[in-house]
């Protein structure tokens, strides 16, 4: 009987998700299960790995039963992931070392500067394509290596692996302890700053300028193969992709020509550009990444914009003011009046990311004056996604020597229509949402389907794609330039408030 379902595991910041899709990319059944988010300093964010092998024990099986079957009516399993966040463990014993360190955590910020200074770090972007900076993994390694007593000498001895959480769920899955595969695949491995983003491996200037024994590191595989086949949770399914899950929603948007571009709009927003098979280097302030590699074939780079604080500012203006009682309130707030009355709000609140990559800037609400309302704050709001959109755009356009032509948009922002529009009449391109909102997962799954043969190509793929909504422009284009300005003023003071 041929299979019926592809999974896609979706393993993300705050929760875990299983999610069946069929052959037109249709969702079957879907399960998800948040984990705890451990704060145990300023600044410090941790996850417990085991927690979150455990919520995917529970939630695996209830996917399968909702959609009434078994695993050998699943062709594959793809994973998509939370990228950055550095998980250790004992090879032996499958317990990991200590508490995840998450991508959002900024205890590595001191030991970034400190590599700064160091010769060798002018090299490091031209090697792997990321700034030096504390969002990545491997000063995260280092730091555990450091603070964690005979951590080192254990991981020389091969005793310690390191992964991020696709390479955890996949060696959990394929054995654990009992001989798990211990692999990664290109996109999770060039978010470390240790792969060379042109031979697509480790790199042993990049290790040792980090300080790391090469024993610990998974084997860098493509996005889509077949890795191993599941003998816990989903017994006998062939686990056939990884993607880092902002690269996952690339692949799920069908952003596979090189020009194509989306935003996933959630906690923080991440744009990616397809650029083609060779990477494009940055000179202003993107990162250059791996989009995919599907088997053998050459791997497909991107230019990816993260930016820090989207939906964050809203959970904030929830949260932290009170002003609003649901994130979804903000959009009929914003709607009371017809601009921002004046008012900038530049969300630095750890810094900023792309395109700036400053971690001491702080955040700012700039042209206050006594006519200012919270609708027209709620408008800053929603502004301050769609400037900080415009910033990574313009910094794309400048680095590719393109201009974008349009931007599918997904996550959970763009149920915000109010927000769409506002971004369209920024970047002056429309904004495009797919009928498919589970970009991450279903880039994943369609991943893994490509590499076992549950889809045939690329093409059936891309029919699957259907347009639900579409924002254009429309906004006086002197209008535009004036509160570009505005905006760029707001960030200058953002960046100035330097911490002494
Ligand atoms: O780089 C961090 C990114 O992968 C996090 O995505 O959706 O899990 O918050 P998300």
């Amino acid at each position: 009987m041929p299979t019926r379902y592809v999974m896609a595991i979706d393993q993300g910041t705050t929760s875990t998700r299983c999610i069946l899709f069929d052959h037109r990319g249709h969702l079957v059944s879907v399960t998800q299960q948040e984990h705890r988010q451990y704060f145990p300093r300023p600044g410090w964010v941790e996850h417990d790995a085991v927690e979150i092998w455990r919520n995917l024990e529970r939630i695996g099986p209830r996917a399968l039963a909702q959609a009434g079957v078994g695993p050998e009516q699943v062709a594959a399993i793809g994973i998509a992931n939370q990228r950055e966040t550095t998980v250790l463990w004992d090879r032996r014993t499958g317990e990991p070392v200590g508490r995840a360190v998450v991508w959002q955590d900024t205890r590595t910020g001191a030991l970034v500067e400190e590599l700064s200074h160091r010769p060798e770090a002018k090299t490091v972007q031209e090697r792997c394509g990321l700034p030096l900076a504390a969002y990545f993994s491997a000063p995260r390694i280092r730091w555990l290596l450091d603070h964690t007593p005979g951590l080192r000498e254990r991981a020389e001895r091969g005793e310690v692996l390191f992964g991020t959480m696709e390479s955890w769920l996949i060696w959990n899955l394929t054995g654990g302890p009992d001989g798990g595969v211990h692999v990664t695949d290109v996109t999770n491995a060039s978010r470390t700053l240790l792969m060379d983003l042109a031979t697509l491996e480790w790199d042993e200037e990049l290790l040792a300028f980090f300080g790391i024994p090469r024993r610990m590191l998974p084997r860098i595989r493509p996005s889509a193969e077949t890795y191993g086949t599941a003998r816990r949770i989903f017994p006998g399914v062939r686990i056939a992709a990884a993607l880092g899950d902002q690269q996952a929603a690339l692949f799920g948007q069908n952003c596979f020509a090189s020009g194509e571009a989306k935003c996933t709009y959630g906690t923080g927003s991440f744009l990616l550009l397809n650029t083609g098979t060779v990477p494009v280097r940055s000179a202003h302030g993107l990162l250059t990444t791996v989009g995919y590699q599907i088997g053998e074939q050459p791997a497909a780079y991107a230019l990816e914009g993260p930016i820090a604080v989207t939906g964050a500012l809203v959970q904030w203006f929830r949260d932290g003011l009170g002003l609003i009682s649901s994130a979804p309130e903000i959009e009929t707030l914003a709607r009371t009046v017809q601009d921002n009355g004046g008012c900038y709000i530049v969300p630095a609140f750890a810094g900023l990311f792309a395109p700036h990559w400053r971690s001491e800037a702080r955040g700012v609400i700039v042209g206050l004056t006594s006519y200012v309302t919270k609708g027209h704050l709620a408008r800053a709001v929603l502004e301050a996604t769609a400037w900080q959109t415009r910033e990574v755009v313009d910094a794309m356009n400048a680095d590719s020597g393109l201009a974008l032509k349009t931007l599918k948009v997904d996550g959970g922002m763009t149920a915000d229509n109010l927000l769409m529009q506002i971004i369209a009449n920024v970047l002056d391109v429309p904004v495009e949402r797919p009928m498919a909102v589970e970009t991450v997962s279903l880039g994943a799954a369609y991943a893994a389907g490509l590499a076992v043969g549950y889809w045939p190509d690329l093409e059936v793929l891309r029919r699957n794609w259907h347009r639900a909504a579409q924002w254009s422009p429309r906004m006086d284009p002197r209008l535009r330039t004036e509160e570009h300005v505005n905006w760029q003023r707001a960030v200058e003071r953002a960046l100035g408030w330097v911490r002494p």
